[in-house]
């Protein structure tokens, strides 16, 4: 038999030069595995007198142990050695794109809303919410409509069944209660957007019954139709990204302004699409004014003292403006071949400094 003192030479040695996980093995095989040297003498002890036994056991057990416990060691040292290496060869470039395997997006209605708010926060906006389920008081009478205004019909709102107190809540048909909540709940100076969902029951290719509007308010002493004529064509501009844009104030009637226009912007519907900036036909944007006096003290705020203009405009209309969507019903259909092809990715948030779309 070999003795285990110059085994435990000969195994640590094979151990120490073996360059790497591959050869190691090999050597733990040769030593420890079933038909192994090691093994094999251990094995052995079996047909050995009672004597023999008590003097070689402890050795090979104690040999066993050595050669485990280099074999460990050796095998911790080439790993580390192999992941330094290859973490010095390997690189992965973080600014590739990232190959095509998108799974969600960002709905253009969101995306345009993000667009518009990151615009009208660089004109110094802030953001305001309100509910969608709102009472008669914010969204009606609060904004100056007359107690037998047609708005206030079945077939425009959307109403609850009345409640134990006979009260009649509805979806809201406009953001414009959110300004009454802000003049009421804040002192002027106010410069708010609100952006959210609207209610009307309509339905056709440029009406949904839920679509979306951003409100916009400001509120403070000397404002006059100038600032609210330059606010929304800087916005446009901004929007549509050109320089190009005119605008066209046409007369309107709004209860909670005065006076009350209507924005169109020039624009181009030969072959089929609306290109903004050119052509000689005009597109309705949005609505607008000076809020009414009415509005004003309804909300607690001195007419002489401030004077304030507002705008309301849909989402969703101005999306299918600059991404050329045909159907406003398809926005809210679900489908995921149109969502795959309209939407945004993820990563794509709109800001001024990087581009907007
Ligand atoms: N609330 C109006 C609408 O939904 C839009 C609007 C808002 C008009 C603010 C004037 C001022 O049609």
């Amino acid at each position: 038999m070999t003795d285990p003192a110059t085994l435990e030479v000969q195994f640590l040695a094979d151990i120490a030069a073996a360059p790497d996980v591959a050869a190691l093995e090999v050597v733990r095989v040769a030593a420890l595995g079933k038909q192994g040297t090691i093994s094999l003498l251990l094995k052995s002890l079996g047909g050995m007198s009672p004597d023999e036994r008590r003097t070689e056991g402890p050795k090979l057990n104690a040999l066993r142990d050595t050669v485990q416990t280099a074999l460990t060691a050796r095998r911790a040292a080439l790993e580390a050695a192999e992941l330094d290496e290859r973490l010095a060869a390997e690189k992965l470039d973080l600014s590739l794109p990232a190959p095509h395997r998108r799974k969600g997006y960002v709905h253009p209605t969101l995306q345009v809303m993000d667009e518009m708010i990151s615009i009208f926060a660089e004109l110094g906006f802030a953001v305001a919410e309100g509910p969608d389920i709102e009472d008669d008081f914010h969204n009606f009478t609060a904004l100056n409509f007359p107690p037998k205004h047609p708005a206030r019909e079945m077939h425009d709102t959307f109403f609850f069944s009345p409640d134990e107190a006979g009260e009649r809540k509805l979806l809201r048909t406009h953001t414009s209660p959110v300004q009454v909540r802000a003049m009421r709940s804040q002192t002027p100076p106010i410069r708010l957007v609100s952006p959210g969902r609207t209610y009307r029951c309509d339905s056709d290719q440029t009406h949904t019954p839920m679509f979306h509007q951003v409100e916009g308010l400001v509120i403070d002493k000397g404002v006059h139709m100038g600032h609210l004529k330059w606010t929304l064509e800087t916005f446009i501009a901004r929007f549509f990204e050109t320089d190009q844009v005119t605008t066209r104030f046409r007369p309107h009637h709004f209860p909670f302004t005065e006076p009350s226009a209507e924005m169109d912007v020039r624009c181009d519907r030969s072959g089929g699409e609306v290109r903004i900036g050119q052509g000689t036909d005009w597109l309705e944007i949005l609505g607008c004014g000076m809020v009414h006096p009415n509005v004003l003290r309804n909300c607690g705020i001195d007419p002489d003292a401030y004077q304030g203009f507002a705008f309301g405009m849909g989402v969703d209309r101005l999306g299918m403006l600059k991404y050329g969507m045909p159907d406003l019903r398809d926005m809210f259909a679900s489908d995921v071949r149109w969502l795959a092809h309209y939407g945004f990715p993820a990563v794509a948030v709109p800001n001024p400094a990087s581009g907007l779309s």
